[in-house]
């Protein structure tokens, strides 16, 4: 497949472009357009054959059912098969458009394909102008799973798009890097006090100041129980190297880290290591990547996926990561590396 490749400026959009993509995804291709989260990998939501090609293209398993992003109340109204609650409207005012996911019963517009099989659906509204103006223009809701290959980290940049996707998809939309860099926050409200399925964006904390109570899903705090979003089962976002994530008080850490990088390193191996700004001069190895500071785990939101991946490009063996707090922004990001580890921790 010959791959169009554009790239487009955020602060000044080509509406030329755009509608050029979105007369493709009316024809029921597959256009990769960025988000304030990750790029998606997107296609029209109404046609079964538009959701088949996106499962061809990141070779991703078809029970694993994909993200309807919309532009409008009324389209997202023509997706789901029920009226909004007050705490829909009340998430829905304060954090769209943004990185919060919700789920909804599916009206019959949306095939069984997008959602594979369920008699829901999850839907949200992004918070990035080349996205918004992509669906307006084609005037179709668009489903859209992370456009990277099924198991790899999602891409925040342009440049992981291409390196996943160049000839497996009818255009790429090329913009800035990912302004979060986690997926979004999906939570369920079919049930009496919301459940959050997969954390991201927006945190527990924004959420529970607006509906004073939330829980998270069994699934995600152990590896014996699964998880309600079917896509948080899978070992994603898993790098090619080992990864142990190593949790404790900040100096046990870096200790541990240094002593397992250096009998990493006896054993021939090529060592990464995961850091933060308050401990990345403390560290000899292959590869040394801070998250940012622990100050600001935004910082580390943003720039996890891309780390994840130039671990991969230097061909590292063992990634050594340091645990973060999971209050706030932190609690996604650790859900990722805990991924990414394959729930591998020491705890020192
Ligand atoms: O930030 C995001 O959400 C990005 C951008 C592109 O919008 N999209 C994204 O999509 O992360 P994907 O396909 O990588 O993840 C979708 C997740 C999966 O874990 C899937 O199982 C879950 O959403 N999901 C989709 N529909 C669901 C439903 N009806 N019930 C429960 N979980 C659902
Ligand atoms: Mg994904």
């Amino acid at each position: 497949m010959n791959t169009q490749i554009y790239e487009l400026d955020d602060k000044n959009i080509d509406m030329d472009i755009i509608k050029a993509a979105a007369e493709i995804i009316r024809r029921n291709g597959t256009v990769v357009f960025p988000t304030e989260t990750v790029y998606g990998l997107g296609a029209n939501a109404l046609s079964k054959d538009a959701a088949r090609s996106i499962y061809e293209a990141k070779g991703r398993p078809s029970d694993n059912p994909l993200i309807v992003h919309v532009s409008s109340i009324d389209m997202l109204l023509y997706v789901i098969g029920e009226s909004l609650s007050d705490k829909a409207r009340l998430l829905i005012n304060k954090f769209w458009p943004g990185p919060l996911t919700l789920i909804f019963k599916k009206s019959k517009n949306i095939p069984v394909e997008v959602t594979s099989g369920l008699d829901t659906v999850a839907v949200r509204m992004p918070d990035n102008e080349i996205a918004l103006e992509l669906i307006k223009q084609s005037g179709l809701p668009i489903a859209a799973p992370s456009a990277n290959i099924s198991g790899k980290p999602s891409p925040t940049k342009a440049e992981h798009v291409i390196n996943d996707l160049n000839g497996r998809v009818d255009a790429i939309l090329c913009g800035s890097s990912s302004r979060v860099g986690v997926e979004s926050t999906i939570l369920d409200l079919s049930v009496e006090v919301p459940v959050i399925l997969r954390p991201g964006g927006i945190t527990f904390e924004d959420l529970n100041a607006v509906l004073g109570e939330v829980k998270i899903d069994k699934g995600l705090v152990s590896k014996e129980t699964v998880p309600k979003a079917p896509g948080m089962k899978y070992t994603h976002y898993a790098p090619e190297a080992d990864m142990t994530i190593v949790k404790g008080g900040l100096n046990a850490v870096a200790d541990k880290i240094m002593s397992l990088a250096e009998q990493y390193k006896g054993q021939g191996k090529k060592v990464g290591i995961l850091a933060t700004d308050e401990t990345k001069d403390r560290y000899q190895a292959d590869l040394v990547i801070s998250m940012g500071s622990r100050e600001n785990m935004y910082t580390a939101a943003a720039g996890i996926f891309d780390a994840l991946r130039e671990f991969d490009k230097q061909e590292i063996d063992i990634i050594l990561a340091e645990a973060l707090s999971e209050e706030n922004i932190g609690m996604a990001v650790m859900n990722r590396l805990k991924k990414a580890a394959g729930f591998n921790i020491i705890e020192v």
